[in-house]
């Protein structure tokens, strides 16, 4: 049974601290063991991309970034480039969050070129995608996802396949009400067949799920057929609730 390996990354978004970094690394990693049976992966604040690095060294956690630029290199005041991650081990960088969406207006456009600056210099771009309330309520939600997704599918063309995705449901982060499996499912299958019809190797494409998922829920929206892992915003700031997820996603 070659079952795919889920993927669960931590989304710390622009928490944590030096002190606090080191107790929950180093927590999660001797909780994860040398095999976690999953793949597993923190994405941190840029300032301490450094620091992660050394304390997941030697270990099975993989480090990811939670955006990336999509110039390569000069006059960005405030950027980080895809190279200057890859320096500091980042395997994974999250684009397109909808706090970039919404806070920093970016646009479709510019989360495609975000994805091919990361997937230029062998990082993977987590790209994530997701409806509001009001395009939910408008029954516009799977026209909103694929809008995202087909701008990131233009701009890069076959490398498509080296991507991950990321539904998250604007409506469902940080807000403790989650999609429900069926839900979540419905619109990862639409997700799917927009990536088979772009590539003929789309089962190596990883569809998240993100918004509300903790340690009481992710069995049940891991154990669809098309959610192959989770983007874990409040529940990966605690060591014990971000490896009971990692345990269920086994
Ligand atoms: O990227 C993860 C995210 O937006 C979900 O956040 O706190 O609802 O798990 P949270």
């Amino acid at each position: 049974n070659m079952k795919k390996k889920k993927l669960i990354a931590g989304n710390w978004k622009m928490n944590g601290g030096i002190a606090a970094n080191d107790a929950l690394v180093r927590a999660v990693v001797a909780g994860m063991g040398a095999d976690a049976g999953c793949q597993v992966a923190v994405c941190a604040p840029a300032p301490y991309l450094a620091q992660v690095q050394m304390l997941r060294h030697g270990s099975a956690l993989e480090l990811g970034a939670q955006d990336v630029s999509r110039h390569e290199q000069g006059a960005y005041t405030g950027e980080v480039s895809a190279a200057m991650l890859k320096e500091f081990g980042v395997r994974f960088a999250i684009v397109g969050h909808s706090e970039r969406r919404q806070y920093h207006g970016e646009s479709d456009a510019l989360v495609a070129d975000k994805a091919k600056a990361a997937l230029a210099h062998g990082i993977t771009p987590i790209v994530c995608v997701g409806e509001t309330l009001a395009e939910r309520e408008a029954g516009q939600t799977e026209a909103v996802v694929k809008r995202q997704l087909a701008a990131v599918i233009h701009a890069n063309g076959h490398c498509i396949s080296e991507i991950a995705v990321a539904y998250e449901p604007v409506w469902a982060i940080g807000t403790g009400r989650t999609a429900t499996p069926g839900q979540a499912q419905q619109v990862h299958a639409v997700l799917r067949a927009q990536l088979q019809a772009a590539t003929a190797h789309s089962d190596r494409v990883a569809i998240l799920y993100g918004g509300s998922m903790n340690a009481a829920n992710a069995a049940s929206l891991l154990a669809q057929p098309d959610i192959d892992g989770g983007l874990i915003g409040g529940a990966s700031l605690k060591a014990a609730d971000f490896l009971q997820i990692i345990a269920a996603a086994r």
